[in-house]
């Protein structure tokens, strides 16, 4: 694998007088997201059921959840991701599935993937289209999407952007676009998070730790090319001080090995 720079800067510090959490020398957190057995709970089910709010990084940076913002309908801020999706689009990670009704109702066939049950309970009770899978795991039409999405911080899934990006772009069609969410300038960091309550408690299986990833836009191109991919649209800087968010579209390159 090609060396990726490390992060340049630090990321936002959401509480800073948090007390450093540590993570043990002996965790096993190279497995994917913990979960409580085949089909059983996951550590994103306590996010999700509104008990974790915070990300904790193994370098005790802690970050917010827009847990609000998964559980809402999708709104103008994710107009940039929905105007670029216009055929067959798998979201993995789908969470609720906000993104997957957009693009249902703007007549975009699309398919939601997700391993939290409560993420596939209020994805069914939305009517979206949903599998309870892994992103890694064998997923219907492989090498047949037009557009794979990884919104809101999804770049982490793995914990390691590269794989995960050779994955997506697995599923791709020929042309087809990884539309990725990406953070503000901060590098790439790579390691070990776990979840916490607002007021810093661990809520049983969310405080497992887990391989987790965070990609500022600064650090995408290193980061595609790694996989194969080359960045061919960025959310343009108004975009980003209007709606706080940031994306990229990714297409795979011509001329790479496995392609
Ligand atoms: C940031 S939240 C989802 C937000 C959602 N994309 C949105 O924009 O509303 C991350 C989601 O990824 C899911 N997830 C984590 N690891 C996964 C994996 N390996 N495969 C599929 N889903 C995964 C979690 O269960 C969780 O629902």
């Amino acid at each position: 694998m090609t060396s990726l720079s490390p992060m340049t800067q630090p990321f936002a510090v959401v509480d800073a007088a948090r007390e450093r959490p540590v993570c043990p020398a002996d965790v096993v957190w190279d497995e994917g997201v913990p979960d409580a057995g085949p089909g059983g709970p996951t550590v994103f089910d306590a996010a999700l059921a509104g008990r974790s709010h915070r990300l904790v990084r193994a370098d005790g940076v802690v970050l917010p959840l827009a847990v609000q913002r998964w559980q809402d309908d999708a709104d103008d801020d994710d107009g940039w991701l929905l105007e670029r999706c216009h055929g067959a689009t798998l979201d993995l990670g789908c969470g609720p599935g906000r993104l997957v009704v957009a693009l249902a109702d703007r007549g975009v066939p699309a398919l939601g993937v997700d391993v939290s049950v409560r993420a596939i309970e209020r994805c069914l009770e939305r009517g979206a289209a949903v599998l309870h899978q892994d992103a890694f795991d064998r997923l219907p039409g492989e090498g047949r999407w037009e557009h794979v999405v990884l919104a809101d911080g999804n770049i982490g899934i793995g914990g390691d952007p590269v794989a995960l990006l050779r994955r997506c772009r697995d599923l791709l069609a020929r042309d087809g676009t990884v539309l990725v969410e990406l953070e503000p300038d901060v590098g790439l960091w790579q390691g070990a998070a776990h979840l916490v309550s607002d007021d810093g408690q661990v809520d049983g299986l969310a405080g497992t730790w887990f391989p987790w990833a965070v990609l500022g836009a600064d650090a995408v191109d290193e980061v595609a090319h790694a996989a194969g991919l080359r960045v061919t649209e960025r959310s343009s800087p108004e975009d980003i001080v209007a709606t706080g968010r940031s994306f990229c579209a990714l297409r795979a390159c011509e001329h790479f090995p496995g392609l």
